[in-house]
Formats: structure tokens, sequence, C-alpha cells
């Protein structure tokens, strides 16, 4: 018999794929080449590759605060007025402007670490704002 349990997800890992599947391959196709570790000089400071650095901002201090829509990263990709708009050229799809904002509504959750246990298996932590 097939026991399918959808209730198996805590809101977390929820979350955490929601960054993965939704969030991470925007950065990555859009940001990533001005804004990564791998950047010698990532723009305005800022690099969004790694939760670490995500979390610390750039020049202009953090860009996400939890819950919050005048998070730094999301008025750049809506374009505003105020700030620089990113990316430079062009805008993202609307549907990713809203999985951002989806995203940092459910607090920016972020897969932390991976930390493999003594049994083999790996447990992921998972943190957010
Ligand atoms: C072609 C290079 C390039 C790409 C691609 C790019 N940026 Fe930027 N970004 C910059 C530059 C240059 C600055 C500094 C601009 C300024 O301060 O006027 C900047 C600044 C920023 C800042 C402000 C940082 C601070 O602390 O002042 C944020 C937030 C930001 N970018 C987010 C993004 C996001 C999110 C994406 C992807 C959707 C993105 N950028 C894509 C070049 C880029």
């Amino acid at each position: 018999m097939l026991v399918v349990s959808l209730s198996s997800t805590g809101r977390a890992d929820d979350g955490a794929d929601f960054f993965e599947k939704k969030v991470r391959p925007v950065l990555a196709e859009h940001c990533y080449s001005c804004h990564s570790t791998a950047t010698k000089k990532a723009k305005g400071g800022l690099q969004l590759d790694t939760p670490k650095v995500l979390l610390k901002g750039g020049d202009s201090g953090p860009v996400l605060a939890a819950n919050d829509e005048t998070s730094l990263l999301l008025q750049v990709v809506a374009h505003d007025p105020d700030v620089p708009a990113m990316p430079p050229k062009g805008k993202l799809p609307d549907a990713a402007v809203a999985d951002l904002r989806r995203w940092v509504k459910m607090g920016a959750p972020l897969p932390a670490a991976t930390t493999q246990l003594a049994d083999g298996t790996a447990a992921r932590q998972f943190w957010s704002f």
C-alpha cells in the first residue's frame, strides 16, 4: 500500500524548498554575475549566493528584513525610483518579483547548513531572519 503523507514537512522545510525552487534560480540567473562570492569585486558590496553574505547585505547595510515589503532587495527588483534598479538592464519577470516578495513575507527562509550525521543521513538546519 502506498502511503502519502502530506503533513510530514514542517513550515521551515516548505520555506527552504521555496527558496531552492523559486528564489535561488532567479538570483543565480539574474544577479550572481555581479553579486556573488565568485565575483572579484561584488557590485554595491553585495553578494547573494550564501546565507551568510545574503544576511550581511551590501554597502547600504542589510537588504532583507523579515516580512518586510520595504526590504531593499524587493525595492530594487520592483524598480522603485528611490533605489538603483536591479538587474541594471531589464526587469525580472513579474512572476519572479512576486516569488521574491512571497519569500520575504515567509520570513526569507534559507537552507543554512547540511550536517552529516553519524548514521550517514543529512540533517538540514534552517533559519530565517
Ligand atoms: C550587471 C551587474 C549587476 C547585476 C546583474 C545585478 N546587479 Fe545589483 N548592483 C549592481 C551595481 C553596479 C550596484 C551598485 C549600484 C549603485 O549603488 O548605484 C548594485 C547594487 C545592488 C543593491 C544595493 C546594495 C547596497 O547595499 O547598496 C542591491 C540590493 C542589488 N544590487 C540587488 C540585485 C539583485 C537582487 C539582482 C538580481 C535580480 C542584481 N542586483 C543584479 C550591479 C548588478
